[in-house]
This record gives C-alpha cells, sequence and structure tokens, in this order.
C-alpha cells in the first residue's frame, strides 16, 4: 500500500476567542505559511501502530500509551467514527512548523490532520464536514469543551466567521490583509485559560457577560469592515478587542508589551490570539510597514515573528 501525506494550516483568531466558546461570533483566518504535516505508512512486519514525531523526537508504540495519550484517544476516535474496527499496523510521522501551545492551532491541526491522513489512507474519501466532526471529538478530548472555531477554519482551510452550533460561514475578503504573527515565547495552556475565564465568570456573572456580549458585537462589526476591506476599522476593532480581552483577564504583561510595541511602530491594530497568558500577538499593518514592524518586535521581545497576508481570493499568500 503506498504511503499517504496530508499537510494542514495553523491559524489565528482575528476577533472573538473566549466569547466565541460562550455562543457569540468570531472571525478566524487560517495560516498557511505554518504547517503541520502526517504522513501514514503500512508497518508490514508489525502489528502495532508506530508514531514517530520529530519535533517532539517521540517514537512510541499504541499499545504503550496510557488511554488519556492524545495519539490514544485521538486514533480511538478516529476508529469508532470509520467504523473499521481494529486499524491495520500503521506507521504515523508527525512534523510540523506550528509552535504548541502558543494561541496558532496545533493541536487542532493535528486532530484534523490525523483524521485526513488516516481516512485518506484508508480509502475513505471524506468531505470538510465529516473531518471536521471527527476533528471536533478529538478536539474535546484536549479542551474539555472546546468551541470547534480551530478545527472549522483547519478544516475548510478558509476565513471563517463562527457561531457554536451553527453552520460554519466563509467570508469573502475584499482587500488583501497583512498580518504580523509574534511569540511571547510563553507556553498558554488553552484548556487552563478557558477555565479560568469560566470560575472568574460566575464570581462577576454580570460584567462578563457584557464584555462578552461586547466582544461578539465587535466581531459583527469586523465581518462587516472584512468584506468592506476597511483595514483601519479593522484595525481598532481589533486593539477594542484586545481592551475587552484584559478586562475579561487573558492577557499578560508580555502579550500587552508585544502589542504596546506593534501599535507604536504602526500597526492599525493589535490583539492577543487564542487562548491567551501567553502565545502569540496577532497585528493588522499596512504593507509598507510591515518589514520595519516586524524587526521591532523582534529586537523588543519577540521570540518569534512572521508575516502573512490574506488575500482576496480567501487564500494567504
Ligand atoms: C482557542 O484558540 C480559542 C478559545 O476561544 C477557545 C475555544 O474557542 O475553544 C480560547
Amino acid at each position: 500500500m503506498p504511503s499517504f501525506s496530508v499537510s494542514v494550516p495553523g491559524k489565528t483568531i482575528l476577533f472573538g476567542e473566549h466569547a466565541v466558546v460562550y455562543g457569540y461570533p468570531a472571525i478566524a483566518v487560517p495560516l498557511n505559511s505554518i504547517k503541520l504535516n502526517i504522513k501514514i505508512s503500512a508497518r508490514p512486519t508489525d502489528s502495532d501502530i508506530q508514531i514517530i514525531n520529530k519535533n517532539r523526537g517521540e517514537n512510541l508504540l499504541l499499545k504503550d500509551l496510557n488511554p488519556e495519550h492524545i495519539y490514544k484517544t485521538a486514533i480511538d476516535t478516529i476508529q469508532n467514527a470509520l467504523h473499521v474496527g481494529k486499524l491495520p499496523a500503521l506507521q504515523i510521522g508527525i512534523s510540523s512548523t506550528i509552535p504548541i501551545v502558543s494561541g496558532l492551532g496545533s493541536s487542532a491541526a493535528f486532530a484534523v490532520c490525523l483524521t485526513k491522513a488516516i481516512s485518506g489512507f484508508l480509502g475513505f474519501k471524506l468531505n470538510n464536514e465529516q473531518i471536521n466532526e471527527i476533528a471536533y471529538k478529538i478536539e474535546i478530548y484536549q479542551h474539555g469543551s472546546p468551541s470547534g472555531i480551530d478545527n472549522t477554519v483547519i478544516s475548510y482551510n478558509k476565513p471563517l466567521y463562527f457561531k457554536k452550533g451553527f453552520p460554519p460561514s466563509f467570508l469573502e475578503i475584499k482587500s488583501p490583509i497583512t498580518l504580523i504573527i509574534a511569540d511571547t515565547g510563553i507556553h498558554a495552556n488553552t484548556k487552563e485559560t478557558v477555565a479560568d475565564v469560566k470560575k472568574n465568570m460566575q464570581i462577576n456573572p454580570e460584567m462578563f457577560k457584557i464584555l462578552l456580549e461586547e466582544i461578539g458585537n465587535l466581531a459583527d462589526y469586523a465581518k462587516i469592515n472584512l468584506e468592506n476591506g476597511d483595514l483601519e476599522t479593522l484595525g481598532k476593532l481589533m486593539s477594542e478587542n484586545q481592551s475587552l480581552l484584559q478586562k475579561l483577564g487573558v492577557s499578560n504583561d508580555e502579550l500587552d508589551h508585544l502589542v504596546d510595541v506593534a501599535l507604536r511602530y504602526g500597526a492599525l491594530g493589535a490583539k492577543l490570539c487564542g487562548s491567551g497568558k501567553g502565545g502569540n500577538i496577532v497585528a493588522i499593518v499596512e504593507n509598507l510597514n510591515a518589514e520595519s514592524i516586524k524587526s521591532a518586535l523582534l529586537k523588543n521581545g519577540a521570540t518569534n515573528c512572521f508575516i502573512t497576508k490574506i488575500s482576496v481570493n480567501c487564500k494567504e499568500l
């Protein structure tokens, strides 16, 4: 049987993280300049599944993993969803340029990519909706109660307006958007941050409801401006989103600092992206300023930084 390879993008949330968990709208775009790749091959002389993850220096056999291990829960979920009984002996090779626990969708990319890779290797022709459904189940094992925005934007690989429980809606972006993504270098655990927001919400439900509603309103307003191509307004909305995220308690000094640097050097707007308390910021910038903002971020604490463009026909350039 020939081997089978799949690559999927990372993602960034432009508007609405956290509020999206509570049913408010959010906007995310795929990031095709960072990728997770999985290659599946048969292991004819062996009976178990072997997982080799180059980034983590792992070479594991499925039978040695505890039942809670992400590789085990992911493979079991795919196996059950495909109704294939026990999978044949496979070698699963994983490599990735998506930084882990940094808000850029590494766990959802793994869930989507593994679903595509195993189903494709076995000859299933699943559509994006079916892939997404399985990937979401895998995400539930990792994150408890994810909104589903990460696996959806990665499964479809299109700019997405998302509301939990509703079919995905894809955006026609009018003008190309230049984004800068900059890393604080601090790992941030989505499950814990989402749980912290939930705890704080129980302490002050009225205030949190207002904050989440305001974040949702910004995402709705941003959708109109993305479709109209009004980048200046989008920048302002992004910075407003950041102050609401600060009030939710999910920013930190390092994220605030990178947001300040981006704005000081001319970004149209900037905010944390993903669950916060570490990870990356995203900034909307004018093309002309992109390189100078990137070098300012790298000189002022960003551990990594890249420029990426989302084009009119919904693809990253
Ligand atoms: C994580 O990328 C985004 C959060 O809104 C969690 C979720 O949507 O499941 C923080």
